[in-house]
């Protein structure tokens, strides 16, 4: 099939099921928001270790907190991506398949801001087919969190052909004390310091 036909078919299927395909007019990415997969008939997912990180700011977050998420090609890799697709997902078992909490300031001459699971912002792709080594985003964690860990993660697409789903950043723990891991180190330096300027004879 040309890619003119398929892209006419694939925007044809994504048309009836508006609800699980997010549909690009004219790149050439359509994805599910559920699977991360894109609709690249008859392409599947590679299934080799891609020389890409997901990382994240802080290793907890805390309700209504704000993380700095990057997607980012190894710096020896001349692999580069035309599109992405990142979510934050819980790791509890009611919130498997939902994106959680909201990507903020999204520049949109770089992204695309996706509403999966009719959630406004809950999902991030790109605005072009640029050759891309790295994206970085802001997400805002719900300001009522029971979703315990939540981690990221990333489809990346190579080109038509070749695709990587579901890269996952590392687990970020919910903190709901209110302190800061920045805030512990503080007291605990606070405390070295008192402990230094104790009178030498005690
Ligand atoms: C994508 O579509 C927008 C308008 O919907 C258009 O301005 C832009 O030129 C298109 N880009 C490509 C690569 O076709
Ligand atoms: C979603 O992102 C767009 C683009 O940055 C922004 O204009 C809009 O206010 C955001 N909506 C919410 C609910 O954050
Ligand atoms: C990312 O996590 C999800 C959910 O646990 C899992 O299904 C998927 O296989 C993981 N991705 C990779 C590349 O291991």
């Amino acid at each position: 099939m040309p890619p003119k036909a398929v892209m006419s078919l694939l925007a044809v299927v994504c048309f009836w099921h508006a609800d699980k395909c997010v549909c690009f007019p004219n790149g050439s990415v359509a994805f599910s928001c559920e699977d991360m997969t894109p609709v690249h008939p008859p392409f599947t997912p590679s299934t080799s270790i891609p020389p890409v990180t997901v990382s994240t700011s802080s290793a907890n977050y805390r309700p209504g907190g704000v993380i700095t998420v990057t997607v980012e090609v190894l710096e020896k890799s001349s692999l580069e991506f035309e599109g992405f697709l990142l979510q934050a997902r819980s790791r509890s078992q009611q919130a498997l398949l939902w994106p959680v909490g909201k990507f903020t300031n999204i520049d949109t001459k770089q992204f695309t801001a996706l509403h999966c699971k009719n959630m406004e912002n809950s999902s991030v792709s790109h605005a072009s087919g640029d050759k891309k080594k790295k994206v970085q985003l802001t997400w805002e964690a719900p300001s009522n969190s029971n979703y315990e860990e939540i981690y990221f993660s990333a489809t990346l697409v190579q080109d038509y052909a070749r695709f990587w789903v579901q890269l996952n950043s590392s687990s970020l723990r919910l903190d709901s004390t209110g302190s800061s891991a920045t805030g512990v180190f503080y007291s605990l330096a606070l405390l070295f310091i008192n402990l230094l300027s104790l009178p030498a004879y005690c």
